[in-house]
């Protein structure tokens, strides 16, 4: 989802598009790649000034949209270095990002509005996916927490934590690769891909967009894109 995002962003040349993640992807006129592993906090900190332009921009949106599914497992079977790492993956590199956004452009006369990418999950149970729907569940809660401070201290930042629907992107081959002896659901999953059931990630990229410009007509934080 995230490289549909960035090719649509740039689309538009009046658009500065700056994109994180490990593996990178070409760098154009109006594209700035950061290779980064958000799982790395010291890393990310020590890159921060890389990531926020400073410019007199129209609108700052940051996008966080990067995550992981974690190790599919119940509870007593998992690694414990992946739950620190998804906690931080999901959550934590989103919660520096968003400090920084804050602290940056608070004050800035711009449009500025912040888009967490959330999942259907942070308000399900599902097994095998504690530290997924846990940190989901988090990502929500830190989104209503920023939007209340915006609104308190009138610093005109909109927050939203938007579920994508269930898309056909990596994350869903993890999910139906997983054993089904650790989630039960395994072949729920795999019945979406074979039905055509899932989004593609362009559409999805594209619902985003509609978001960004239409932001009078979704006044609630928590968003689904099946509700668009
Ligand atoms: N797919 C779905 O059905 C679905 C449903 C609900 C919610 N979501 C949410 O949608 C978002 C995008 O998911 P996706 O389906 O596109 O997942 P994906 O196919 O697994 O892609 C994950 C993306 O995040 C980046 N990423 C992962 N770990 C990273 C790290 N440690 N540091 C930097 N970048 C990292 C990856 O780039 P690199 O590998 O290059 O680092 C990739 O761009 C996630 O927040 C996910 O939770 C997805």
């Amino acid at each position: 989802m995230g490289k549909a995002l960035v090719d649509q962003l740039v689309l538009s040349g009046e658009n500065l598009v700056v994109g994180i993640s490990r593996s990178g992807m070409e760098e154009k006129d109006n594209f700035l790649p950061i290779i980064l592993d958000l799982g790395n906090t010291e890393l990310l900190i020590s890159k921060i000034d890389k990531i926020f332009s400073e410019g007199d921009f129209q609108r700052i949106v940051l996008i966080n949209n990067a995550g992981w599914i974690g190790e599919i497992a119940p509870l007593g079977k998992l690694d414990p270095a992946g739950i620190g790492q998804i906690h931080t993956i999901n959550l934590i590199a989103p919660s520096i990002l968003m400090n920084e956004f804050v602290h940056r452009y608070k004050d800035v006369k711009a449009e500025k509005l912040v888009i967490n990418i959330s999942s259907g999950a942070a308000q399900k149970a599902i097994d095998g996916w504690s530290g997924y729907c846990s940190s989901k569940a988090a990502l929500n809660q830190l989104s209503l927490v920023a939007e209340e401070e915006s609104r308190l201290h009138k610093w005109g930042i909109k927050y939203y934590a938007l579920s994508p629907g269930i898309v056909d992107t990596g994350m869903q081959h993890d999910i139906r690769s997983s054993a089904p002896e650790n989630f039960s659901r395994r072949d729920v999953f795999r019945s979406y891909k074979s039905e055509g059931e899932l989004s593609t990630p362009e559409e999805v990229a594209l619902q985003v967009l509609y978001l960004i410009e239409n932001q009078v007509d979704f006044q609630e934080v928590l968003q689904d894109v099946r509700n668009f």
